[in-house]
């Protein structure tokens, strides 16, 4: 049996870049046969970029909804909010006092804030740079070493992360014994990244997503206003190069796909492959769109799955804490 964890910053809405990346392939993943998965709401790691309670909240019952409507069935993945495990915090302390300064140094998002003020002349390289972000990793290797994972499934910007907490691991085993396991990351190298309105990478922080369950009509607006060049209708035009085309194939299957590719070549209008793309999207999702609205009319049936999935994931971090505990010399709660 292997253990698969991964874990969801709560900020934001879902846009369907996530679905295609990471919700699809993820509940597709926890479905094979042999795996345990655990996958949370990471949400003491979202309190590092925002501050506004209300959206941390909202963030958090939208990112679980949209979970659970798109199929994640709790019944088989451990599916809890991290800040509902607080063994998680304490074992956070414990592997701090084992980090060295040195590593969390070398970790890319904190150089980047650095190598930011420094570029904008700022006396004090360390401006706006918080204890949370400088030691998110840590917190990082907590959710992860907590629950013995073997694998991490994650993007490219996430493997340092992993390494770095498996780097965490054999410095505490090699001093305290092995109660760690040593984790792998892996990433997905055939997941699709969805252009996004304007043609870049679909991410909130270029705002130009599409909410995966926007309603109807928002959805038809934003589709058309995706960016496509200004060739007229009859021209041919080229697939691989269009932001329509590379959303529709995400959704669609190959066959579909293939039958698209040729209405290109024969020069398929823009209006008409956006309707196209409108259509496919909106019924492809209605069915999961119908029980989102559903769980964000009914928080407390979210609240009460959250709760459930933290009772099993605490009755493998609470004895497990106790061994931590035992073995730095501090008293096992028992
Ligand atoms: N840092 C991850 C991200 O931004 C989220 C995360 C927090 C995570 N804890 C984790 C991912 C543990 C995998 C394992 O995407």
């Amino acid at each position: 049996m292997e253990t698969v964890l991964t874990g969801i910053t709560t900020t934001g809405t879902p846009h369907i870049g996530n679905y295609v990346g990471a919700i699809r392939p993820a509940i597709a993943a926890s479905k094979r046969p042999g795996t345990r998965s655990f996958l949370f709401l990471a949400d003491y790691h979202s309190l590092v970029k925002g501050r506004d309670p209300e959206r941390l909240r909202r963030s958090t019952l939208e990112i679980a909804a949209a979970w659970l409507a798109c199929g994640l069935d709790p019944e088989h993945v451990v599916f809890y909010r991290q800040s509902d495990v607080p063994e998680i915090m304490e074992l956070n302390w414990i592997l701090t006092c084992m980090t060295a300064k040195g590593l969390m140094n070398r970790a890319h998002a904190y150089k980047a804030a650095v190598a930011e003020n420094e570029a904008a002349g700022d006396r004090d390289p360390d401006k706006g740079v918080t204890m949370g972000l400088f030691c998110y990793p840590i917190l990082m290797a907590a959710d992860i070493l907590m629950f013995k994972t073997n694998k991490v499934p994650v993007g490219s910007d996430q493997i340092q992360h992993v390494e770095m907490a498996r780097d965490i691991a054999q410095r505490f085993n090699h001093h305290y014994g092995e109660l760690f396991v040593l984790p792998e990351a892996v990433v997905e190298e055939h997941t699709a990244i969805l252009p996004g309105l304007d043609g870049r990478k679909m991410s909130k922080s270029y705002n130009n997503t599409i909410p995966l369950f926007a309603p109807r009509d928002e959805l038809r607006k934003l589709i058309m206003k995706i960016k496509t060049n200004s060739q007229p209708p009859g021209e041919p035009k080229n697939p691989d190069e269009s932001a329509l085309f590379a959303i529709y194939r995400a959704f669609a299957t190959p066959e579909e796909t293939a039958a698209i590719r040729a209405r290109y070549a024969e020069g398929i209008g823009w209006g008409e492959m956006k309707q196209i793309l409108f259509e496919y999207i909106d019924a492809h999702l209605a069915d999961a769109r119908a029980e989102y609205e559903r769980l964000i009319a009914s928080p407390e049936e979210v609240e009460r799955v959250l709760r459930k999935g933290a009772e099993k994931a605490r009755a493998v971090s609470r004895p497990f804490l106790d061994e931590i505990r035992y073995a730095v010399g501090v008293r096992p709660l028992g």
